[in-house]
């Protein structure tokens, strides 16, 4: 006798394929988040409003400034490639990346390439200043080799930073658990989370970042933590993402319609101080010799 697969439950193990269970067909692959729908367009825009001061910040305190070169990876919008690109100035160079660079612009004050961080070599490798990933890595399942490319892209001296968030460190939507909605919005992260899973994402990738630079041979490595805890553009985010993934969510049984809609207007109402998971920026420098001699 045989019996028929249950259907997926949150806190299953994840798919080793990286793909989603689907019911009857073939497991969906890749980016969760891809930049094909308008709301990831919505997305940029608020991760670039809550987290672009902290990636400045970083980008000042290791020296980019006029004339330096720098690889802006995962880009998405064109918030942190035109930063980069006003702080080197014209005697700098900027070149920004994606697997889908359509958000970003061309003539922007920096050179646009389509690129897969976890399967095309580096460019131009050995010549930059600084190479600079945020919220890519955590999503791409082979991130060691992704983290080798771009390690093999620094000129010996040159920074890597590298942001991702670690959402099992804050796993809540809403600190607060006061009430319903509150709970609501628990369980939909959790969701979220779960789909995320699903295609591959490492969900504790944040805290492993210090040792992963070291052991892709960088030096003087450090890391810091950051997140935002309420406010509109907390609320924007969330109500871009879950309307992204809403079909993922129905298909997968993680969700129903009357939920993800009580949801929304929740949201809309202003009254869940939403939160993220703590973003971790971690930066190590290249050394001399790369890579290190052995023995
Ligand atoms: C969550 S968004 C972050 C965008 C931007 N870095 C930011 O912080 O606002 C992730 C971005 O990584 C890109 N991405 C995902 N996998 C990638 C890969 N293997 N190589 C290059 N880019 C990738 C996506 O297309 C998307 O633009």
């Amino acid at each position: 006798m045989t019996s028929s697969p249950r259907p997926p439950h949150i806190g299953d193990p994840p798919d080793p394929t990286g793909g989603t269970p689907a019911l009857g067909g073939e497991p969906a692959r890749g980016y969760l988040l891809d930049n094909a729908r308008t709301e990831a367009g919505e997305r940029f825009v608020w991760l670039a409003e809550l987290f672009d001061g902290v990636t400045r910040g970083h980008f000042d305190r290791l020296g980019v400034g006029a004339g330096s070169r720098c690889w802006e990876v995962g880009a998405g919008g064109r918030s942190v490639p035109e930063a980069l690109a006003a702080a080197v100035g014209p005697t700098g160079y900027v070149l920004a990346t994606d697997i889908d660079p359509s958000w970003l612009e061309a003539g922007g004050g920096y050179e646009v390439r389509r690129h897969d961080v976890a399967a095309d070599p580096p460019p131009e490798p050995g010549t930059f200043d600084l190479v600079h990933a945020r919220l890519v890595l955590v999503h791409v399942p082979d991130r060691a080799r992704a983290l080798a490319t771009m390690a093999a892209a620094l000129r010996p001296g040159g920074w890597l930073l590298v942001e991702d968030a670690d959402t099992a460190l804050q796993p809540l939507a809403c600190l607060d658990d006061s009430g319903p909605a509150q709970r609501r919005a628990n369980r939909l992260r959790d969701a979220v989370r779960e789909l995320l899973a699903r295609r591959g994402a490492d969900l504790r990738y944040g805290r492993t970042l210090p040792r992963a630079l070291r052991e892709a041979g960088l030096v003087d490595v450090a890391a810091s933590g950051s997140f935002p805890v309420g406010g509109p553009a907390c609320d924007r985010l969330e109500a871009a993402t879950i309307r992204h993934v809403r079909g993922e969510l129905l298909a997968a049984g993680l969700a129903d319609d009357a939920e993800i809609d009580a949801h929304l207007a929740a949201i809309q109402a202003g009254e869940l101080d939403l939160t993220l998971a703590p973003l971790i920026s971690a930066w190590g420098r290249r050394p001399a010799e790369y890579p290190p001699a052995l023995g």
